[in-house]
């Protein structure tokens, strides 16, 4: 992992370290007609290298995408990818590497957990451009089948990038909103990481740094979005984030989540912020000391708060920070209230598939998630 301001020049030398040399770039549309893209693509033809693009990637990136970006990365004489933008085009190059090393007319829905994807055809090297996803450092991606809407959770060391360019000053220009969205998802992953029934030493030290970064800087990056130091910080947690949850797991509102955004389409981040208040006091009890000491890594509750008066501060703050980024209510973001009604049964159904509830401290059955959809459609 290279992190650190301006660090994105050094992504050829990068590639060498590793005997890499025909990158294929993946990106998204807005990095292109940006310009962002140039800022990976100037230091890798510096080298000499002859950098070709696939930018036809799509925010909650299908099985069709990644089938024409295979087609793609077969049709040419590529050595490695890079995945460059948010979480979405970094996700959509670790599933091309997974699906390009499977036999020919193999569907990405056969790498759906618990299936493992260990294999890749070739290395994938990360640069997130939000403080974000994390999957620049996770094991996982995430895909939408098509046929059935159901936003896929892929795991396995085929989807472990090979190295990761963590530049901050990538995320000078991006919105308020993307901000808002992108470092409430880094915050989930944290607090889930670390209340998560998989909760290991290794992955609580990364989460609890991450919390305490995220905590003390996500509403100044927002508001402020060219201080330096507070992207830089959410950059940092939001890379730690994703190493605590790839080696922990996410939990319920990651599993809850999936489903709003592929029925619905609202941004991932997003859709976790809709239900993290809601879903962390379902499972306060039940994890109380470490959902007390997430509340103190965030900056909210000190020593001197018993774990009760601690985690309650934890629920308010949440709360809060919904208000304060403008968090809608699902149908505050214009969800038709019948549709989700009738859409209950199988997202509760979805979520409990993609096997993240079963790591939530209190683990719900199907009508205790339906009673959640409910209890934060508002
Ligand atoms: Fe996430």
């Amino acid at each position: 992992m290279r992190i650190g301001g301006g660090s994105v020049s050094g992504v050829a030398e990068v590639l060498a370290q590793f005997g890499l040399s025909r990158p294929l770039v993946v990106t998204d549309p807005w990095m292109v007609s940006s310009g962002t893209v140039d800022r990976c693509l100037e230091p890798l033809r510096a080298a000499g290298l002859r950098a070709e693009v696939f930018s036809d990637t799509v925010p909650d990136p299908t099985d069709t995408v990644i089938e024409a970006g295979v087609a793609v990365l077969k049709g040419g004489d590529f050595d490695c990818l890079v995945g460059f933008g948010g979480g979405s085009p970094m996700d959509t190059a670790k599933a091309m590497a997974i699906l390009a090393a499977a036999p020919p007319g193999t569907k990405m829905r056969a790498f759906k957990v618990p299936a493992h994807a260990d294999r890749a055809l070739v290395p994938v090297v990360c640069v997130p451009t939000t403080a974000g996803t994390g999957s620049e450092a996770t094991r996982f991606t995430v895909i939408t089948d098509t046929e059935t809407d159901e936003k896929m959770l892929i795991a396995g060391l085929g989807a472990l990038p090979l190295a990761a360019v963590v530049d901050h000053e990538l995320t000078f220009s991006v919105p308020p909103r993307t901000t808002a969205d992108t470092g409430i998802d880094s915050l989930t992953h944290a607090l889930e990481a670390y209340v998560s029934r998989r909760a290991n030493p290794h992955a609580d030290s990364l989460a609890l740094s991450a919390m305490r970064l995220i905590g003390a800087n996500l509403r100044t990056a927002h508001r402020e979005p060219r201080n330096a130091a507070a992207r830089e910080a959410m950059m940092l947690g939001a890379t730690q984030a994703g190493l605590a949850f790839s080696n922990s797991s996410v939990a319920l509102v990651h599993g809850m989540s999936r489903p709003i955004g592929a029925h619905f389409h609202v941004p991932h981040g997003l859709s976790n912020a809709m239900l993290l208040p809601a879903v962390t006091e379902f499972g306060l009890n039940d994890a109380l000391r470490r959902y007390a000491e997430a509340a103190r890594a965030v900056g909210v509750a000190g020593r001197e708060d018993a774990d009760q008066v601690a985690g309650a501060k934890l629920l308010e703050e949440l709360r809060a920070l919904n208000r304060d980024l403008a968090v809608p209510t699902p149908r505050g973001y214009g969800i038709d209230p019948d549709a989700w009604e009738r859409l209950l049964p199988t997202m509760a159904a979805q979520a409990l598939a993609s096997g993240s509830p079963a790591n939530n401290p209190r683990v719900p059955d199907e009508a205790e998630i339906v009673s959640l959809y409910r209890t934060v459609f508002a």
